[in-house]
């Protein structure tokens, strides 16, 4: 742990608590990262972009577990907000697309993008594949998650191109999401050496206590 924060638990809810002391947050981590975090410590993997990093929730979760973290985002004030009394090391924040990386080949041992990836349109999802690749040292690890054409959402809304929808989702009316299946995800990961695709279901509520499930894939992709 180098964190200058103190987690006071991670439990089966998969909620992180920052102390008081440091502006108090609960964030609930995703399951699917947790669990990825086994293969990235047996790796030894250090060094780790989180790609439209929204609050920062798993920007935090890594940092507290000792990776050194590149937390970005279209738009990060969230993250800065939320670590501005933090005052970390080992966590880098810039704003910029998971279109254009604006790091250098063979730099990470690890790219994490959670419930962003998919809001873009095939050519910029493509685009971001190809940064992620590029960025990523050799046998390093793509952990993301993906809508799936099974998700109760799939056609809502305008279709702007081949499963590619405008307001299919609440809350996030004016963004797209693209919804893929499992081979058309093989075929976008053709380049990486291997990838882990499993099916998953996750359950979550809106702010006003209505509960929703989302179908998406979950990938930890090699290169
Ligand atoms: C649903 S939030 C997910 C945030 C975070 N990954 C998480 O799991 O909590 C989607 C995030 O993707 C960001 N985003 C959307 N398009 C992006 C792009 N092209 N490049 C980088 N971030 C993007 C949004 O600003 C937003 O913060």
């Amino acid at each position: 742990m180098n964190s200058k924060f103190k987690i006071d638990s991670v439990w089966e809810n998969y909620k992180l608590h920052i102390t008081k002391e440091y502006g108090f947050i609960d964030l609930s981590i995703s399951p699917f990262v947790i669990k990825a975090n086994d293969t990235l410590l047996k790796h030894n993997c250090k060094k780790a972009i989180d790609l439209g990093c929204g609050n920062g929730r798993h920007s935090l979760y890594l940092n507290s577990l000792g990776f050194d973290v590149y937390a970005s985002d279209i738009d990060c004030s969230k993250i800065i907000k939320n670590t501005k009394k933090l005052n970390l090391s080992n966590l880098t924040i810039r704003e910029h697309s998971f279109t254009a990386i604006p790091y250098d080949d063979d730099f990470f041992d690890v790219v994490l993008c959670t419930s962003t990836l998919h809001h873009a349109i095939l050519s910029d999802i493509k685009q971001g594949i190809n940064e992620v690749y590029r960025t990523l040292k050799p046998k390093s690890y793509f952990v993301f998650d993906f809508l799936s054409t099974l998700d109760t959402s799939y056609g809502i809304g305008t279709e702007i191109e081949k499963n590619t929808f405008i307001g299919s989702r609440t809350g996030e009316e004016n963004i797209p999401h693209h919804y893929a299946d499992e081979n058309e995800l093989k075929a976008l990961l053709n380049n990486f050496s291997f990838a882990n695709i499993n099916k998953s279901i996750y359950s979550f509520y809106d702010s006003k206590n209505n509960q929703y499930s989302s179908r998406v894939f979950d990938v930890i992709a090699v290169k």
